[in-house]
């Protein structure tokens, strides 16, 4: 297994670039199943979870053609050979499950691996499937398998979700699209990926309304085209090197970042007493290193909420705060593992339920540490960047399963990190 050795060096300076949005591209590629001709996906990040969906989708019949290293993929779903999607593929990667809607809307039937629980929770499929089931399909829980049907094809539906799901909103409306009538989602999920996704099927012929409110409608129409789509940029990336900078002090223009998918963390950040100025192309951070970050209480929420996926990373930056931060984790039961970790590297961590108290502390201090999901891994690297010596992170596997060229990219702007591959 790959780890990452990075020797905490002082401040960050230059441009970072940010890719297309991990957490899109997999739902736009899950989309490619309902069009019958090619959906063509610019800026797609190069990650282990989208090299994965695409396998995924070659094995369900439809033609991927994405070199190695490129940001174009194109996908063909001409013919879809299978409707099952087995536990070998589901279970590496969450977001495979998204196949289930778009194989029932578009073939009628589908069997589709359940996904299980992960580290950071049990994350149960059940609003997904409450969805089918209000569409008028016949689900079937079988050995671990969703068995799901509507040979007459889905009917619209009213579906008030009883708290917020990304995941439900974005499968409701993949499955939805190709339904008879109008399918009204409430209490939908405002996350710009789900405005990214309605705005890649709208292309391809759907009638999606309301995305990025809590009230979706779509309209169902008889078959979907493809188009040619530019996936958003990835605000958890963006955010991602926001932190780090603020956390190294320096001068940075995170390159794609967009303001207005990153307001939250840019209150945060400037009650941190950190310099955020809005670009046309981006944001710029900037720390006078020998200022004292100031703490900053915060707890996650769905958009336009201060994002989950953030909070491991904020966490590290509030670790050398001078002074006491709560940070309250609403989304998912069990994502503090960083906690341990971080404290190995010297921070101050008291986890009491979803909260987690954190005390400043003047310094970090090098520790070998290892990754246990994906934003947890990068929030270790955050500290790494500031600790004093050189951190050894651990089992990257989880990093590279969401940042595309980490380690190059925070290099440029002056980090100490490198990778050696295949040690245990
Ligand atoms: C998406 O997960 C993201 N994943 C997550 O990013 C992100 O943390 C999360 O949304 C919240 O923003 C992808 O897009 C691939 P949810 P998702 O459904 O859709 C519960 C990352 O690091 N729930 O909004 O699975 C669930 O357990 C990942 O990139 C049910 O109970 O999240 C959770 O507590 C991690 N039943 C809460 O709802 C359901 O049927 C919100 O989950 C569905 C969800």
């Amino acid at each position: 297994m790959d780890k990452l050795s990075i020797l905490g060096n002082g401040p960050l300076e230059g441009r970072i670039p940010v890719s297309g949005a991990k957490n899109s591209a997999l739902k736009l590629m899950a989309a490619s199943l309902l069009c019958e001709e090619p959906l063509v996906l610019t800026s797609m990040p190069n990650l282990a979870d989208t090299r994965f969906m695409a396998d995924l989708l070659k094995s369900l019949g439809v033609e991927v053609e994405w070199p190695k290293g490129e940001a174009l993929c194109r996908m063909h779903a001409a013919n879809i050979t299978s409707t099952i999607a087995p536990y070998d593929l589901v279970r590496k990667m969450r977001a495979t499950f998204n196949v289930l809607g778009p194989l029932l809307a578009r073939v009628g039937h589908a069997t589709v691996s359940l996904p299980g629980g992960c580290a950071i929770g049990a994350r149960p499929v059940d609003l997904h499937l409450k969805a089918f089931e209000a569409m008028g399909a016949d689900i079937v829980i079988e050995q671990g398998y969703v068995k799901a049907a509507a040979l007459r094809g889905l009917k619209g539906a009213h579906i008030v979700f009883p708290f917020v799901s990304v995941g439900a909103t974005e499968h409701a409306m993949l499955a939805a699209v190709l339904a008879h009538g109008e399918t009204i989602l409430e209490n939908a999920a405002c996350e710009p990926e789900i405005g990214d996704l309605a705005i890649c099927l709208n292309a391809c012929g759907a009638k999606v309304t309301g995305h990025g409110t809590p009230v979706i409608r779509v309209q169902g129409v008889a078959k979907l085209t493809g188009t040619r789509h530019d996936v958003i940029a990835d605000r958890i990336e963006a955010g991602t090197f926001c932190i780090a900078v603020a956390a190294t002090g320096g001068n940075v223009f995170v390159d794609g970042a967009r303001a207005e998918d990153l307001g939250a963390l840019i209150d945060c950040l400037q009650q941190a007493g950190v310099t955020v100025e809005v670009e046309a192309k981006g944001l710029r951070i900037k720390r006078d290193p020998s200022k004292p970050i100031k703490p900053v209480d915060v707890q996650t929420q769905p958009h336009p909420g201060f994002p989950t996926d953030l909070q491991a990373q904020f966490m590290a930056l509030m670790c050398i705060a001078d002074g006491t931060s709560t940070i309250r984790e609403n989304i998912f039961e069990n994502r503090f593992m960083h906690a341990p970790e971080l404290s190995r590297l010297g921070a101050n961590i008291t986890v009491r339920g979803n909260e987690a108290i954190v005390k400043g502390v003047p310094k970090l201090r090098a520790a070998p540490v290892m990754a246990t999901d994906l934003r947890a891994s990068v929030s270790l690297v955050i500290a790494a960047l500031v600790a004093e010596g050189e951190t050894t992170v651990n089992r990257i596997y989880h990093l590279d399963r969401g940042f595309e060229r980490l380690e190059e990219k925070l290099g440029r702007c002056g980090a100490k990190i490198t990778r050696q591959e295949g040690s245990a």
